[in-house]
């Protein structure tokens, strides 16, 4: 009967024979829009370039009644350049991109609360809607260790993608610093998962048609994976802090290459870097070890929450050695778990399984692989390499909070004020760009880390800069 599930869940592995992935080759998107949020100038982060919104492009348009931009003023040089610079919003404004590619999106909202003598970003306080989606609610920026990075994925079926602002509380005020939205590949979010219902397992249909907001990515047993490293651009996390049983376990890194199958995980849907490392348990004797690797993931009570774990057999001698019981929230989700079956008989393929789970009552979700009665001495007994919880929204439309769509809307007042104030800092701010960019310049024959990331366009620096001042309609 597992056989036959198993069979059933992954029959379109049909095909013999793998792909490689080549980052800088492979994944293309067709709406890819990178916002510099309140910068005079454009900038390259990990060659990625984020453009100004400081005149008006095509296809990213920004209409706010009342934004300026703010600069750090102060270098922050352990800090990307789109953290040196935001859009301040006094009214309520929204970006809107062009959607060329129906489906699956990818939004990343940045955030940095620095303080200028002008306005400090840490009293701001607001609201975030993603189209039409509440995605923050009474957000002032993250703390102020560093920069704070929200991801959604949604699919949108509008010729447009709206992302709204709306100042809240005391302050009146919103911030952001950088803007990503870029059209997912087609099998990131497939249309159908397994959902948890209390010890049962049915199907949930329609995933692909919902949102989430990505809560932790983490890559089990291996070093942090940056976008640099992603073929998507997103940021994993070592899995240390969330590891919560790991008697007996070890940590495995894998050279060779990882051996993508058509109808596997691609390398969009997880990197090399993911797969490459492990946590495992393993059978050193005679007997199995009567152990569990478990995580534990903090989460908000009241949301659904999908469940994704990633696996690649990169440390089994050879095939049809490992079998393994996986649990979400205590419940066992997938039993004697064979990966050589799944990837028609190949090492080092990875898969994935989705799950989608309520959180537990305290809070938590947790996910656990252990040996089954099917595992064998002498042997790996259980894997993970990677985990990803996503959010999904709830009856309200919203990921933060109970309040709906309309009602966050109608809490922005109608409200002026401080319009002597905007040109001045718009001015300020710009010459503070230009005295960095000159500093920059010059530095460049140093060998300052700083010089390192290209930041300007020198032939566009002055139009850029003239258009701007000083704020948006
Ligand atoms: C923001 O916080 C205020 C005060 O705590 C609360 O009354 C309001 O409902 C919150 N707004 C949203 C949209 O959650
Ligand atoms: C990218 O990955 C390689 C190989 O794992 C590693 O040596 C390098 O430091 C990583 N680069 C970044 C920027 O994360
Ligand atoms: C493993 O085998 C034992 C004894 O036959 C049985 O009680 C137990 O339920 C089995 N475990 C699983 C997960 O099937």
């Amino acid at each position: 009967m597992e056989i036959l599930r198993m069979r059933s869940a992954f029959s379109f592995f049909l095909l013999y024979f793998f792909l490689f992935c080549d980052i800088s080759l492979s994944f293309s998107p067709v709406d890819h829009y990178l916002v510099n949020c309140g910068a005079f100038l454009d900038s390259t982060v990990d060659n990625r370039r984020f453009v100004s919104d400081s005149h008006d492009s095509t296809h990213a348009h920004l209409s706010s009644p009342q934004s300026f931009s703010l600069c750090a003023g102060t270098l922050l040089p352990a800090l990307p350049p789109i953290y040196h610079t935001a859009r301040v919003f006094k009214a309520q404004s929204k970006y809107v991109f062009d959607v060329k590619d129906p489906g699956t999106h990818m939004v990343r909202l940045h955030f940095h609360r620095f303080s200028t003598p002008q306005l400090n970003l840490v009293d701001s306080q607001f609201h975030v809607l993603v189209n039409g989606l509440v995605a923050l609610t009474n957000f002032s920026g993250g703390n102020s260790l560093g920069p704070r990075v929200t991801e959604y994925l949604l699919c949108v079926h509008s010729e447009k993608l709206e992302i709204t602002f709306v100042p809240a509380g005391k302050s009146k005020f919103a911030f952001v610093n950088a803007i990503e939205v870029i059209s997912a590949p087609k099998d990131l979010i497939p249309e159908t998962a397994q959902s948890l219902n209390g010890d049962k397992l049915e199907s949930f249909e329609g995933l692909n048609q919902r949102a989430f907001e990505v809560v932790h990515r983490v890559t089990v047993g291996g070093a942090k994976v940056t976008p640099f490293n992603d073929s998507l651009w997103r940021t994993w996390v070592p899995d240390d802090e969330y590891l919560k049983s790991n008697q007996g376990s070890t940590r495995v890194y894998f050279s060779g290459s990882i051996k993508y199958q058509e109808g596997g995980a691609s390398c969009e849907v997880g990197p090399d870097n993911v797969y490459n490392s492990a946590r495992l348990i393993e059978s050193k004797s005679a007997s199995i070890p009567n152990a569990i690797l478990s995580w534990e993931f903090p989460v908000t009570e009241d949301y659904k929450y999908l469940v994704r774990l990633h696996f690649c057999d990169i440390a089994s001698v050879s095939l049809g050695l490992l079998f393994f019981n996986v649990h979400v929230n205590g419940h066992l989700v997938f039993k004697d778990l064979d990966p050589s079956a799944v990837t028609n008989y190949m090492l080092a393929s990875p898969f994935y399984l989705d799950f989608v789970v309520d959180a537990d009552p305290s809070s938590v979700v947790n996910v656990a692989v252990a040996p089954s009665n099917k595992s064998m001495a002498h042997t790996v007994d259980a894997i993970l390499n990677g985990v990803e919880i996503m959010k999904m929204n709830n009856l309200m439309g919203s990921f933060d909070g109970k309040v709906p769509v309309e009602s966050v809307l109608k809490c922005w007042p109608t409200r002026k004020s401080g319009r002597i104030l905007l040109p001045m800092i718009a001015l300020v701010c710009l010459l503070l760009s230009l005295s960095v960019f000159m500093r920059r310049r010059v530095d460049k024959a140093d060998s300052v880390p700083w010089s390192k990331l290209p930041m300007e366009d020198p032939e566009t620096t002055p139009k850029k800069g003239k258009q701007q001042l000083p704020s948006k309609v």
